[in-house]
């Protein structure tokens, strides 16, 4: 990627929340349709690898329209969960699925930069971020926070796009990608270029090994990578 695009890429995250305001409306309707529903699937891979312990709290970012919370809350040893984003649009929504459900006094949503985490230190025993990390204007200084509010033996997660090994599926994904994707959802979501613009940042992410380079950096040890529907996906775990 050209380095003036890449520039271009880092100033839009700093204010990707504000892309965020402007499509929440039609964000979990899209989701379900241009991933076919495998985002629910996915969701729920997450939920499997919680740690079996009693009482956990669980701290998620960039946590939108709170389909991670209201996931994870099943598992019968989850007993509180916080959900921080930036957008208020976003958020907005999140509550409304939660009171719908009678989950305000499990699940609570806030404003929240998952780079300047609103939170104590050694507080947390899970952090999670599904599909947002890659909207950080500093994605390492996100690591960094979710290691800072974990107590140590907490594990984080982080769910994100990635580019598939295989040539053939990665060639198929990349078409869907580049032109199938940004054309449905700009013109559902009524976004000039919304969806343009989140499948540059899946392009420009550092999937794979680098992002446990990454974790390890962090200092999260015990780092491992799990590659969901061929790739197309992968779940991140590491521990403090
Ligand atoms: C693709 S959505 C993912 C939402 C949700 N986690 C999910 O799995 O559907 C990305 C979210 O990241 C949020 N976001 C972007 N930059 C952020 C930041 N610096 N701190 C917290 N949230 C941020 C956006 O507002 C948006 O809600």
């Amino acid at each position: 990627m050209q380095e003036n695009t890449q520039d271009q890429l880092g100033e839009r995250k700093k204010e990707s929340y504000k892309i965020f305001d402007d499509i929440a409306g039609t964000y979990d309707p899209l989701n379900r349709f241009l991933s076919m529903g495998i985002d629910v699937y996915w969701r729920h891979r997450m939920r499997k690898e919680l740690p079996n312990k009693d009482h956990l709290s669980i701290l998620d970012l960039a946590t939108g329209t709170a389909d991670v919370p209201l996931i994870l809350i099943k598992n019968k040893n989850v007993s509180s969960i916080r959900g921080l984003d930036m957008s208020k649009n976003m958020i907005a929504i999140g509550r409304e699925k939660i009171a719908a459900k009678g989950l305000q006094e499990k699940i609570n949503l806030d404003i929240g930069d998952g780079c300047n985490l609103p939170e104590p230190s050694d507080s947390w025993d899970v952090t999670t971020v599904s599909f947002g990390i890659r909207n950080f204007p500093d994605c390492f200084k996100g690591l960094q926070e979710m290691h800072r509010v974990l107590k140590p033996g907490g594990q984080v997660m982080v769910m994100e796009f990635s580019l598939p090994a295989n040539r053939l599926i990665r060639g198929i994904y990349l078409f869907y990608f580049r032109k199938v994707l940004p054309f449905i959802g700009n013109l559902f979501s009524g976004h000039g270029d919304a969806y343009s613009y989140l499948n540059k940042t899946v392009e420009d992410f550092p999937y794979g090994q680098k992002f446990l380079d990454l974790m390890n950096q962090a200092k999260f040890h015990n780092t491992r990578a799990i590659p969901l529907t061929f790739g197309i996906a992968t779940l991140y775990i590491g521990e403090k």
